[in-house]
């Protein structure tokens, strides 16, 4: 779930793809899928897609099925075995990776590169099952020109069409490219190799018995190697029909290319037959059976890395950021794995003031991955000289395959999201991002208070200052009480918050004991004074983690049941099922008018001392952090508490039982300590019911 604080309007952004290759297609599907406005235009009628296959490999085709396309459905067929010969046809090594598969979650296939175009196209060209409409493919529409900060492209004919977001996907020779910023001078050249490209029905090398024998193994890719070419082929169209790569210095097919960078050129099979004469007869044999027409050569560009693959409004992805040479397959791969980033960064809730950061993010996700790979397909395809290792193409399949760009995306952008919002609140468990709690919401914004209630009984007693003092801090310095009579006053006070927002309208319990009249020298000399708070108990897990951990308050668990009558209040405080204390206040009697909220609400600063305990064996004992921690309500500028009614009461008291370690294993040493303080007198008992309650956030350390 991408966070959204819901004041986007859920529109969808109008996006302009520039190119309907296998990257702009994918985009199209993903980002309408994310609910945007979505038209391609092609220069092309779709005339001459190619009649070649390529490796549809799992980082790819997981992004395929997640956006329904099955390419099973379409004719590709998995691999399954891998083999690499000498030219002359001597094994150099084989590898099977039936096995090897079971590590990918998405088969790693070898589909048709005009099937899988197809069924990118029917996709596009149809509402999707959950009513998003079907996008027009605007063919014949050569753009020449992209306006970077408008998102404004114009065609051959001068005429313009302005949308929120263009997107680059118009191939190795790309205009868009020339619209970001320092590139104009970047351009694809000759990597020095060549390819043929042309399928042959397998049946036909099956039916020839001096070269069925290296076409017997079904989803089988054999290579043949000599110095500076080799030949690739592999079944696809359900290993009906055989791929070939047939890779060559550029120079000796020069003349089928002249005055033509596209690699859609008929070759001359004569020609291309000598090019690979020093290979086996039986290879040459297969070779000879292809269809003199469909051969075609294409000249191998590489290009130097763009500094970055976005601009503003413009993005560019697939072969017009990263022109692959293909002796990985993972161009088309990572042209898909661009289009999935690219959905995922750009939800429905998209602001438009958000697209260029938002593209700066794609860019920052892709950057890395898209070039690396782009470097691993130029070492693959490297010539070798004598006593050079051979780099394989296996060797970065953990890096190409363990990917998914759509889970990857995902969480840069949660990251993006939180890293933009400073004031979002982090705490245990980190993994989910930030924590809402009660002073923030997920977003960090604070909560607004104002309306929660409180009903409060306090029994003010007398008591003695000697007992009271070994509640401080123990070993720690500073505190002591501001008058050194033996008496001292000390309150339990019992509160049932409701109508807390953080809590979704409900509420709870706490239980705390404010020793008066005590104050804390700071090292320098200067003297805090408050009500100090050595312990407080609470009924929910929610406010004491946070308390503990945000405000340094030394809160327990403990079930805390209220009973409340007209004229009576009565608590029992118990853990699970032992029961500690028993309160009461009895004639209670309605005050006119209540008492004001600055009596209620702690006139005195509240004083307390966070303790972590530091994590592992060596830290035995020690604090990860460790203060006195001081909170004042005058610092809290908007709250505003109310209190509605006072109840004074006629008679109060209060029972503590220690019970024992059995019975209250975690809180018997605190309940035991409390259960010594004398109560010479009660001073004061009331209930205040009010409105209103203060979130605490401006409780800060003492320094
Ligand atoms: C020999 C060979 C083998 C390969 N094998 C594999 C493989 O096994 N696995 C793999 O993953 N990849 C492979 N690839 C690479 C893969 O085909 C490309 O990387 C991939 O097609 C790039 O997709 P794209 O959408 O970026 O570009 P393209 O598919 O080239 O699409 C660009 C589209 O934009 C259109 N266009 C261009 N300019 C404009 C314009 N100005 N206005 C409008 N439209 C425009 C073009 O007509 C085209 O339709 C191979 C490539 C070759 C040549
Ligand atoms: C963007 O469009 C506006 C108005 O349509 C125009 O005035 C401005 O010149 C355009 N900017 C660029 C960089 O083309
Ligand atoms: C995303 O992928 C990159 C590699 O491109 C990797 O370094 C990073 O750890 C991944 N991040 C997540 C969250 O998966
Ligand atoms: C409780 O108080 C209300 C008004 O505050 C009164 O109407 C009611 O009779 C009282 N009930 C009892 C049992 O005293």
């Amino acid at each position: 779930m991408a966070l959204s604080n819901g004041t986007e309007k859920k529109t969808g952004l109008t996006i302009l793809i520039v190119g309907a290759g296998i990257g702009g297609l994918t985009a199209a599907i993903a980002l309408r899928k994310q609910g945007h406005h979505i038209q391609i235009f092609e220069q092309s009628r779709f005339a001459t897609e190619t009649g070649a296959a390529l490796h549809l490999a799992p980082n790819a085709n997981g992004i395929l099925r997640r956006l329904g396309l099955f390419a099973e459905e379409f004719g590709a067929n998995p691999i399954h075995k891998f083999t690499e010969y000498t030219a002359g046809g001597q094994l150099l090594h084989t590898l099977s990776f039936k096995e090897d598969n079971k590590r990918w979650q998405h088969p790693w296939y070898l589909a048709h590169r005009v099937e899988l175009h197809n069924a990118l196209k029917k996709a596009v060209s149809s509402p999707t099952p959950d009513g998003k409409p079907a996008i027009e493919i605007k063919t014949s529409s050569r753009v020449e020109r992209v306006d970077t900060y408008n998102a404004t492209i114009t065609f051959s004919d001068g005429t313009q069409i302005r949308g929120d977001l263009v997107v680059g996907a118009d191939g190795v020779h790309s205009i868009s490219r020339a619209s970001l910023p320092n590139c104009e001078h970047i351009k694809p050249f000759p990597s020095g190799k060549s390819a043929f490209r042309f399928l042959i029905p397998k049946q036909q090398a099956l039916d020839d018995p001096e070269t069925a024998a290296l076409v017997l193994n079904t989803g089988e890719q054999s290579m043949w190697f000599d110095v500076n070419r080799r030949i690739v082929m592999y079944p696809t169209s359900n290993n009906r029909m055989l791929n070939f790569v047939l890779i060559h210095p550029d120079g000796e097919s020069a003349s089928e290319t002249i005055g033509s960078d596209t690699w859609d050129q008929s070759a001359n099979l004569e020609k291309m037959l000598k090019i690979f004469s020093s290979f086996s007869s039986a290879i040459l044999r297969l070779l000879s059976k292809v269809e003199p027409q469909s051969v075609r050569v294409w000249k191998l560009l590489d290009m130097d890395a763009l500094p970055r693959f976005s601009d503003n409004r413009l993005v560019l992805i697939g072969d017009a950021a990263h022109p692959f040479l293909p002796h990985q397959g993972q161009g088309a791969a990572v042209a898909i794995e661009d289009a999935a980033a690219l959905a995922v960064v750009l939800p429905l809730e998209t602001a438009q003031s958000e697209i260029a950061d938002r593209l700066e993010l794609y860019n920052e996700i892709r950057y890395t991955r898209a070039t690396t790979i782009q470097s691993f397909s130029r070492l693959v395809g490297k010539d070798l000289k004598p006593g050079d290792k051979k780099p394989s193409m296996w060797e970065f399949q953990n890096y190409n395959f363990g990917h998914d760009e759509w889970d990857n995306s995902t969480q840069k952008l949660r990251e993006w999201t939180w890293k933009r919002n400073p004031s979002a609140y982090w705490r245990m468990p980190i993994a989910f991002g930030p924590m809402p709690g009660p002073r923030q919401t997920h977003f960090g914004t604070a909560r607004n208070n104002q309306r929660s209630t409180f009903t409060t009984a306090s029994i003010k007693f007398k008591t003695s200052r000697t007992i009271l003092e070994t509640l401080f801090p123990p070993m720690r310095s500073g505190w002591r009480f501001s008058v050194l009579d033996t008496v001292a006053y000390a309150t339990f006070s019992l509160t049932t918050l409701n109508k807390l927002d953080w809590l979704g309208g409900s509420g709870y319990n706490h239980i705390g004991l404010y020793i008066h009249g005590v104050e804390y020298t700071q090292e320098e000399g200067s003297v805090v004074k408050g009500v100090y708070l050595p312990v407080l108990f609470e009924s929910l897990t929610d406010p004491i983690i946070s308390g503990r951990e945000e405000l340094g308050m030394p809160k327990v668990y403990s079930s805390i049941d209220v009973y409340r009558r007209n004229t009576s209040y009565r608590a029992r405080a118990g853990w699970e099922g032992a029961f500690w204390g028993e309160f009461l206040l009895k004639d209670l009697e309605e005050v006119l008018p209540p008492s004001p909220a600055k009596e209620h609400l702690w006139e005195e600063p509240l004083l307390t001392y966070k303790y972590l305990p530091a994590t592992g064996p060596k830290n035995k004992g020690k604090a990860a952090e460790e203060y006195p921690v001081i909170y004042d309500v005058s610092m809290e500028n908007q709250f505003k508490g109310t209190i509605l009614k006072t109840y004074k009461a006629e008679k109060a008291s209060f029972a503590l039982d220690p019970l024992d370690w059995e019975q209250l294993p975690t809180l018997h040493h605190v309940i035991s300590r409390l259960a010594e303080i004398p109560v010479y007198d009660i001073v004061d008992a009331k209930v205040v019911e009010g409105e209103g309650v203060p979130d605490l956030a401006a409780a800060r350390p003492i320094v």
